[in-house]
């Protein structure tokens, strides 16, 4: 299972990736915002840091919603990096976009997937990945996670390349249940990934080592 740190916060790509298990990175319009980065050159001088500093995947998402403008934003955007995976939106002409792209063989990530159906038509147009919105469905009272169940299952019975990459991660239940259904990828916070590394028998049973150690040493 891949990780990936959903962020454009340079400060805390570096962390996870010094953490040694960080495999991409995503971000969207509104993570850019949040960071203050505002105008094309900027945006795209961020990207170029963001790839400088991960190894994997780096999902940059078109602002365009018509065909056109999706492929001239995400021309400029793969010709970045070969790290840069160009994200589209789930709408008619995204799923256009998605295979003018999928046939240059740009990789691609289809973004904000609520349904099977969305999951299989950007399968079907040959998105590199899918991104269901999980703690956006739960947030309305929905199973985020049956949701990864079912395009798990309908992946499985046609052998789709395309990985799920299960994004609007929460905390670290939604990493393991993604990976005990079988999602290719989880996208989230740091913090969720941090959270797996935790446990209060953890921090009792080490501080019990080291003052034993300490008494018997001293
Ligand atoms: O980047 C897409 C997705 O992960 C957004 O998550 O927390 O804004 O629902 P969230």
């Amino acid at each position: 299972m891949k990780f990936f740190i959903d962020t454009a916060n340079l400060a805390q790509i570096k962390e996870a990736q010094d953490l040694g298990v960080l495999d991409g990175v995503t971000t969207n319009p509104s993570l850019m915002a949040k960071e203050g980065i505002t105008g094309e050159a900027n945006v795209l001088d961020h990207y170029r840091a963001i790839c400088d500093i991960v190894d994997g995947d780096v999902s940059a998402e078109v602002i365009s919603t018509d065909f056109e403008g999706m492929v001239r934003e995400g021309e400029i955007l793969a010709a970045l990096d070969e790290k840069i995976v160009v994200k589209i939106p789930m709408i008619k002409d995204g799923v256009k976009a998605l295979k003018y792209f999928s046939n240059k063989g740009v990789k691609t990530n289809c973004t904000l997937i609520f349904s099977a159906g969305q999951a299989l038509m950007a399968a079907k147009a040959g998105a590199s990945y899918v991104s269901p919105f999980i703690g956006r469905l739960d947030d309305i009272s929905t199973d985020g996670l049956g949701l990864i169940e079912s395009i798990r299952l309908i992946f499985d019975n046609y052998a789709f390349d395309t990985e799920i990459l299960a994004a609007s991660v929460r905390h670290p239940m939604h990493i393991i249940e993604c990976a005990q259904i079988g999602a290719d990828v989880i996208t989230g916070p740091l913090s969720a990934m941090e959270a797996l590394m935790k446990h209060p028998l953890t921090d009792i049973g080490l501080a019990t080592f080291l003052a034993d150690h300490a008494k018997a040493n001293s």
